[in-house]
């Protein structure tokens, strides 16, 4: 009602290993990590380029870790298929799917990063999972994996974001001042990398929602930002979720 877009956090943590079973400062670093990338505070935000220096954004939505749960299981890895989503299955429900923004930690497989829902999905599976060894920058955070931004980019998903090269050759993302990418980029591009597309743009590969490693994605644009907050707007699948 006051246009503040604060999230509360629950983080579901399954653990097999001692090791999946991650510190309460491996969670509270990925909500600092959020908290930074969301607010354009990420010390590296200052190395956006001076060609996306007009259209580099601040979100402006606010995480706020609200409960960590956490339950020991006999699970080796889960898959994408949303079983730790559901305590029948041996993993955790949601807790208030539609006011709480759940994450599950647990090792996914696969070379599985993390994977989201997107808005207007079932509320029973609705959330984040991200695998333990890239949740947060400590503990057992793998480089290059290792500053929180598998959460950022899934996020951005869970914000309604596309993929920036719009899942397809020179695809569309559905954003207006990011550039055509020819397809995911991946390490960390020397710049300017030139797309092929259409009227050959330097493609944006340290968007949050390119493939690169961590260190090298650190901003959304000011487009990516509109159709995040477009979903919190009275109407918008996440409009539960404004204050
Ligand atoms: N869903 C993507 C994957 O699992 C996440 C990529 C995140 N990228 C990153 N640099 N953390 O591959
Ligand atoms: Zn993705
Ligand atoms: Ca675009």
């Amino acid at each position: 009602v006051n246009g503040v877009i604060e999230i509360p956090v629950v983080v579901n943590v399954l653990y097999k290993t001692a090791a999946e079973n991650i510190s309460q400062a491996q969670i509270q670093s990925q909500i600092d990590a959020l908290n930074k990338d969301y607010n354009a505070t990420n010390t590296d935000f200052n190395q956006v380029p001076a060609a996306f220096s007009g259209v580099k954004a601040n979100v402006g939505i606010s995480f706020v870790l609200d409960q960590v749960i956490r339950k020991s299981t006999t699970k080796t890895s889960w898959g994408t298929r949303d079983t730790m989503k559901k305590t029948k299955q041996g993993g955790l429900d949601p807790v208030s799917p539609t006011t709480k923004l759940n994450l599950w930690v647990c090792t996914i497989g696969g070379g599985i990063l993390g994977y989201a829902q997107f808005p207007g999905g079932a509320s029973s599976t609705d959330g984040v999972v991200i695998d333990s060894r890239y949740f947060g920058t400590t503990g057992t955070a793998t480089y290059p994996y290792n500053l929180g931004r598998t959460a950022t980019h899934e996020v951005g998903h869970w914000m309604n974001l596309r993929h920036i090269w719009g899942d397809a050759t020179c695809g569309n993302d559905n954003v207006a001042d990011t550039p055509l990418h020819n397809a995911a980029n991946y390490g960390v591009p020397a710049y300017p990398h030139y797309s092929t597309c259409t009227g050959t743009p330097i493609e944006m590969t340290m968007n949050y929602m390119d493939y690169t490693d961590d260190r090298g994605m650190y901003m959304f644009s000011e487009g990516q930002k509109q159709r995040m907050l477009a979903i919190f707007a009275a109407g918008g699948a996440r409009n539960s979720f404004a204050q």
